[in-house]
């Protein structure tokens, strides 16, 4: 299981067949980036994308940003010879598409397993149809696995909008049922979840505001696919000004000797238990990482 936090406010899609972004990559303030070899890639380039991941992964060994390679289906034409090119990569997470089972993990598992592969290949998992919704609860639950790899969730809001024909309308009212639902799962795993991508990229009042509401949704962050949208999901996935402030003096109260023995105190007016404790010590922490990684 994941112990360590990693900020995920920003995770950029980046198509393994396309070598202009790829080289942009290093100059790009973005906490993961997601190298696709799936859907952003046309199906004659596959074999060419993979190689070109090869290739970028030998020249840059290193990186500060999470990277995470997207594969195609296992079940596909190209999933298997993708895994054994995404392993080979040594990411720190492969991204599996379509997961709609607790197996679907647990069969990629097995191959790394059986395999060898470095046990610090992490899995996340595309939730994106109508069976993944529904059994999101089921694959989650692999989170809580001491030996497991799954670490997150990633929505994948376009393919929900096709297979529903549920229109990806103004304020998304009619996906937010289904996208509430993979978050209170993802949360019971302990998994992070991350939001799907807002594609009218020259629209940037329309994403900030679509950040802002997967923020308050519950989301650890959103997957982008432009650079243009980088800075923006930074700033609405972190805690801002008063959050902190509140997480300062709450932290602060509790350390005073006359509130050692509490469980809850009053402050400000309000009252404060231990678990606001808990999560004012992550607030704060989620900006001491991102400073240290900075
Ligand atoms: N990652 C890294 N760099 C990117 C990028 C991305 N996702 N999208 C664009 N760039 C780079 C371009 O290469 C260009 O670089 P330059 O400054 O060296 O010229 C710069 O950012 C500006 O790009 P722009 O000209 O505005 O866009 P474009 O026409 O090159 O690309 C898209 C537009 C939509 C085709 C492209 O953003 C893209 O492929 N996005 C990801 C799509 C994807 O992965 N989809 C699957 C998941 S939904
Ligand atoms: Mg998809």
């Amino acid at each position: 299981m994941r112990k360590t936090f990693r900020p995920r406010r920003s995770v950029l899609y980046v198509p393994a067949s396309n070598a202009k972004a790829l080289a942009k990559i290093a100059s790009l303030d973005t906490d993961a980036v997601i190298f696709d070899l799936e859907d952003a890639v046309a199906p004659d380039a596959k074999d060419e994308a993979r190689e070109a991941l090869r290739d970028y992964f030998r020249a840059n060994p290193a990186s500060k940003a999470e990277r995470i390679i997207r594969i195609n289906a296992l079940a596909g034409e190209w999933g298997a010879e993708d895994l054994l090119a995404a392993r080979a990569c040594k990411p720190d997470a492969i991204l599996l598409p379509k997961v709609e089972t607790p197996q679907d993990i647990v069969s990629v598992t097995e191959i790394l397993e059986e395999t060898d592969a470095s046990e610090n290949i992490r899995l996340w998992a595309m939730i994106e149809t109508p069976r993944g919704i529904l059994n999101a609860d089921e694959i989650a639950e692999l989170g809580l696995r001491s030996t497991g790899r799954l670490d997150c969730f990633v929505v994948g809001t376009n393919d929900i909008a096709k297979e529903t024909g549920t229109g990806l309308s103004e304020g998304r009212s009619y996906l937010i049922p289904w996208l509430m639902q993979i978050i209170l799962c993802a949360k019971a795993g302990r998994l992070d979840v991350i939001d799907g991508v807002y594609n009218n990229f020259a629209d940037t009042a329309g994403f900030a505001t679509e950040c802002t509401q997967g923020s308050k949704m519950g989301f650890d962050g959103k997957t982008l696919i432009h650079p243009s949208q980088i800075d923006a999901a930074n700033r609405a996935f972190q805690p801002d000004e008063a959050m902190l402030a509140e997480a300062e003096s709450i932290v602060a109260a509790f350390a005073l000797p006359e509130n050692a023995g509490k469980g809850a105190i009053a402050l400000n007016g309000k009252m404060v238990e231990r678990l606001h404790l808990a999560n004012a010590e992550k607030t704060l922490a989620k900006v001491q990482i991102k400073g240290d990684k900075a």
